[in-house]
């Protein structure tokens, strides 16, 4: 079969029956939750997906490296709201391969950086991205982080609480309160924030969870000091807008 056919079917479904079943059992099983109020487990929470997705992450992501993309404006709009923080320690809880920590190094040259991740893969990749960083790295899932309580300042997270179900979320929120001083910075998609149907719509067919920050971070023992949507996702209506919060502890 020529290239371009076998690429239309392909599009369509009809020369993967099995992947197409999968898709709209897994569409299926989403609306029978949403109807019973019951929010389905994702992929994304394995420890397994992130190995595996891991190994081509770093690539899949580059255009967030370059200075239009929106991801790489949010970045800057959060290293100003970091440089206006008290903070001598930093750490950075489900790094990936350490986009934010590289960052955040070079314009804090003196202050203690660490990063963990539970997925080796994605750790590999920061060794060689963070060579030249300064910056202590570890295995861990951030359920059960290896600090004794009140070990950094300030702990950070971005795109990782995605990951993390409803009924695992204030155990997770517990954990970072517990190892940081001040509190915690988080860049998530956040339910609250989803502004318009087209969005409630994407983050409902999403394949990540989108927690509601204002109810969720109260009951985790943070007062939420600042959150908002990042500039650059506010002229992009068809996108879901990535949010920052700003918590500290009570
Ligand atoms: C979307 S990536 C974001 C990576 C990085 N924070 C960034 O902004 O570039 C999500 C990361 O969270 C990690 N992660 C997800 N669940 C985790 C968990 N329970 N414990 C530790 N890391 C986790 C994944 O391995 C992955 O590297």
């Amino acid at each position: 079969m020529k290239r371009a056919a076998k690429a239309m079917l392909g599009s369509v479904g009809l020369l993967d029956p099995a992947r197409r079943m999968k898709r709209l059992g897994e569409r299926g099983l989403q609306a029978v939750c949403r109807s019973l109020g019951v929010t389905p487990h994702k992929a994304m929470e394995q420890r397994s997906y992130w190995e595996e997705r891991g190994k081509a992450y770093f690539d899949e992501v580059q255009p967030i490296l370059s200075d239009d993309d929106p991801y790489h404006q949010a970045q800057q709009e959060f290293l100003a709201e970091l440089a206006a923080l008290p903070w001598e320690s930093l750490l950075e809880v489900g790094c990936g391969f350490g986009w934010h920590l590289h960052a955040i190094r070079s314009q804090h040259p003196d202050r203690r950086l660490l990063g963990t991740d539970f997925s080796w893969s994605q750790l590999a990749r920061a060794r060689s991205y963070l060579a030249a960083d300064r910056i202590l790295l570890g295995q861990a899932d951030l359920h059960h982080l290896p600090f004794v309580d009140g070990a950094v300042d300030l702990v950070i997270t971005s795109g990782v609480l995605v990951c993390v179900h409803e009924r695992h979320l204030v155990g997770a929120l517990h954990e970072l309160r517990r190892v940081s001083r001040r509190g915690a910075i988080m860049m998530e998609y956040a339910r609250e924030h989803m502004d318009s149907p087209t969005r409630a719509a994407l983050m409902r067919e999403a394949g990540w969870h989108g927690h509601t920050y204002s109810a969720w971070l109260p009951r985790a023992g943070f007062r939420l000091r600042k959150a908002f949507t990042f500039r650059a996702f506010q002229s992009l209506p068809q996108r879901m807008p990535l949010s920052f919060f700003y918590a500290e502890k009570v």
